[in-house]
């Protein structure tokens, strides 16, 4: 699931592509039709889809997107920039089967803007964490995190780019464990 830029989704795809990922994405889901994760899907033969979304029916979309994976026959859901909130019965519905990547080494900074909040605490080095979802934001299972140093000179977006290129590492890294093990 995204909902905009899509890096992290086409760095996942080319590690399948490369061979290196025993994966297949059978689906990607976007909250947002203009999503460039959308087209980036549909330009490698993926079934690419926006579903409306109502921020007052959250249900609504979670509904639909929870039968479309399970039709898909999805073992993972990988959130990869998706930025609504899950509701909790979608979490229950598909328990300890749903990743997120956070970019700052949980459980420090969780929420909006984390790379902001690491350059405001000086901290010297920070990172990204791919972790399961669970009921409380930024806060399930850690299953895998990579570091990088917070250079005197960054800015939000300087650090925001040097974690991101971790993340794009460290996700298809995390996906590689579980994509040989069956969903718990
Ligand atoms: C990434 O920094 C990810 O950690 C955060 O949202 C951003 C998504 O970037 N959850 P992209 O859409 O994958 O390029």
């Amino acid at each position: 699931m995204a909902s905009g830029r899509g890096s992290n989704f086409q760095a996942i795809q080319k590690e399948i592509e490369a061979g290196k990922l025993d994966a297949e994405i059978s689906l990607l889901l976007s909250d947002r039709a203009k999503a460039p994760a959308l087209a980036m899907a549909a330009a490698h033969g993926i079934d690419a889809r926006a579903l409306p979304y109502d921020k007052n029916d959250r249900a609504a979309f979670e509904r639909a997107a929870g039968d479309l994976f399970e039709q898909a026959g999805c073992a993972y859901i990988i959130l990869a920039g998706f930025m609504r909130i899950l509701t909790p019965e979608f979490i229950d519905r598909f328990e300890n089967r749903i990743l997120n990547i956070h970019p700052s080494l949980l459980p420090s900074f969780k929420g909006l803007h984390p790379q902001q909040q690491a350059l405001d605490a000086g901290v010297k080095f920070s990172g990204c964490t791919v972790h399961l979802v669970t009921q409380e934001l930024d806060a399930g299972p850690i299953l895998a995190q990579a570091v990088v140093p917070v250079l005197a000179q960054d800015d939000e977006e300087t650090l925001s780019q040097r974690i991101l290129e971790q993340e794009h590492r460290v996700y298809a890294e995390a996906i590689r464990v579980l994509a040989n093990k069956e969903p718990a």
